[in-house]
């Protein structure tokens, strides 16, 4: 179970960033259902959408019939917090069923974001951070310092499940928030919060 969790949570916060591309033995796969890809959170108060931490207009996102997305572009780092703030991260999964959202048992995350993310070392570099070609620039800057260019190479996003991860076809959503702490260990207001919802189907 630990093990898929971590697997899982790969997976969304490397969406979170859309930079994931996925290749191991798998047997589901996710469409998502907006082009964009992101959606904003419902009923949270006080949290802000995507749009306040990153500048996505020079990121060109192509969804195709079969799901896959091609990704390429630029994005640049807009979040108002200090670039020494301590970031968390909270993924959790819901699936749709009888008219209402309900937690299935994928929750997970991270509590210092910006110190595993680009660690050479980690599972998921190759299937994501990869893909930020000037990752050598920018890797002290993290997301927090504004005007941080994020400089994508294009990559085809195929969203695949692991045939371990205990989650069946339907509806379903990811919800990604993410929270700056200063050094002091007070959390300051600018939460983010995203969604990415889409059907997990058989392949
Ligand atoms: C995505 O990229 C692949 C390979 O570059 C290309 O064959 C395909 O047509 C592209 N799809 C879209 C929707 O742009
Ligand atoms: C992204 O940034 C790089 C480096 O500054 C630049 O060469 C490229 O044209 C930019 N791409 C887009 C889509 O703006």
């Amino acid at each position: 179970m630990e093990r898929q969790q971590v697997t899982l949570l790969q997976i969304l916060i490397s969406l979170s960033l859309h930079l994931i591309s996925l290749s191991f033995a798998l047997n589901h796969f996710f469409i998502p259902e907006s082009d964009e890809l992101f959606s904003e959170c419902p009923n949270k108060p006080g949290v802000s959408f995507v749009d306040k931490m990153a500048d996505l207009s020079l990121l060109s996102l192509k969804k195709d019939v079969d799901g896959a997305v091609n990704i390429s572009g630029n994005i640049t780092m807009k979040w108002d917090v200090e670039h020494l703030n301590r970031v968390a991260v909270e993924v959790s999964v819901h699936k749709f069923e009888g008219g209402t959202w309900k937690p299935t048992v994928f929750k997970g995350g991270d509590t210092d974001f910006c110190n595993s993310f680009f660690e050479k070392n980690t599972i998921y570099y190759p299937y994501s951070t990869k893909h930020v070609i000037n990752k050598q620039q920018i890797k002290d800057k993290c997301i927090t310092t504004p005007e941080t260019v994020l400089v994508l190479e294009p990559y085809i996003l195929k969203i695949l499940i692991n045939y371990a991860v205990p989650l069946t076809p339907g509806r379903h959503k990811a919800v990604i928030l993410f929270s700056a702490f200063e050094k002091s260990g007070v959390k300051l207001e600018r939460d983010i919060c995203l969604e990415i919802v889409g059907d997990i189907v058989n392949i």
